[in-house]
């Protein structure tokens, strides 16, 4: 099936997912759940075997509203989890069983007002997995994952991978086993949705709240600062991070002063999500490209789609 072919497809058994290739393909999901889970925040599962059975953690996937012209062009939601069951969690099976694909998004702009609408049993257009992953997250002995607002939804499945909860993709991967930290932050504590997932998968859960009303008042910043205050032994540390773009940057100066390897996950806006359009890129630095050590290295757009969303926090030139 070509990626640009629209396609109400037979739906495949569980143990025959409809593809096992990582190629992305444009296709009609079903809605089989969909839920409030904080304010404006909102949880649906497509019955989609392709994506759930392939998809990495910190990949994501574009997705449309049939039959509507406004907004025209897709929008990238992270791959928050997939499972083999079309309802609750506790079965979630080996990825090559899993048929069930979950997003998180908060209601922000055209796209998202008009998804909360959308009841269980409608479809929705979606290609993916895209994007690299968190596939060159190191073996650690702490990964510290760093949320801002809707920021965690790029986070929970490579923390479940890391606890050795979960495994995602074909063939599977296996990580060694580690301790896993989710630092949380946002406004207030009505942000904070489906929590339990992290707590629940051997995650240690640390909140913060500009307002105070739940966990730490401050920000992510004040959260590492408070969790361990020498952070020493660097390099048995890594810190993943997905958020609003000035939260990242802070975070990327913080691990960068400690010596902290850093991946973000960049939110950029985004039209094709395949690498067509350029809407996407970001100013990445390439390594050791100054002309001498005392010269910066230089930079040049990368897109996001492809090339990303998950950079060395160190590469960006924000
Ligand atoms: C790889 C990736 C994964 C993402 N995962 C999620 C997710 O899991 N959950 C979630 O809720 N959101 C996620 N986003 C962000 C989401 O795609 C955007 O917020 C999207 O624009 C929402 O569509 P909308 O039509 O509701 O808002 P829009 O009408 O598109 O946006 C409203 C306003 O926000 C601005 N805007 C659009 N996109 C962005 C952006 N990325 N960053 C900052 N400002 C923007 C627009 O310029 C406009 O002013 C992700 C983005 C990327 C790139
Ligand atoms: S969104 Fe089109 S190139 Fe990235």
């Amino acid at each position: 099936m070509h990626l640009w072919e629209t396609a109400t497809r037979p739906v495949p058994s569980p143990a025959e997912p409809a593809c096992n290739d990582s190629t992305p393909r444009y296709l009609t999901a079903r809605i089989v759940a969909h839920r409030q889970i904080a304010a404006a925040t909102f949880r649906i599962r497509l019955d989609c075997p392709e994506i759930a059975t392939q998809a990495l953690p910190g990949q994501f996937a574009m997705l449309r509203i049939p039959d509507r012209l406004d907004p025209l062009l897709a929008r990238p939601l992270a791959v928050y989890d997939s499972f083999s069951a079309p309802e609750g969690d506790a079965v979630q099976g080996p990825p090559s069983q899993r048929r069930y694909v979950d997003f998180v998004y908060v209601v922000h702009g055209k796209f998202t007002t008009a998804l909360k609408e959308i009841p269980a049993g409608e479809n929705l257009i979606v290609w993916g997995p895209l994007g690299n992953g968190f596939v060159a997250i190191p073996a650690v002995e702490h990964l510290v994952l760093v949320a801002g607002g809707i920021g965690q939804t790029a986070l929970l499945a490579l923390g479940k991978e890391q606890c050795g909860r979960a495994s995602y993709g074909l063939p599977p991967r296996s990580r060694p086993t580690s301790r896993v930290t989710l630092c949380w932050g946002a406004r207030t504590a009505a942000a904070f949705g489906d929590v339990a997932d992290f707590s629940q998968a051997g995650i240690d859960v640390h909140l913060a709240t500009l307002d105070g009303s739940a966990g730490q008042q401050g920000t992510v910043i004040d959260l590492l600062n408070t969790l361990e205050p020498d952070w020493n032994s660097p390099e048995s540390r890594h810190v993943a991070c997905c958020g609003p773009e000035g939260m990242m940057e802070a975070v990327a100066a913080w691990t960068a002063g400690r010596r902290i390897g850093c991946h973000v996950s960049l939110e950029a806006p985004m039209a094709c999500g395949i690498g067509i359009c350029f809407t996407c890129v970001a100013r990445v630095r390439e390594a050791a490209s100054g002309a001498s050590p005392d010269e910066p290295p230089a930079w040049d757009y990368r897109r996001t789609c492809v090339e990303g969303p998950i950079f060395s926090a160190a590469s960006i030139e924000w």
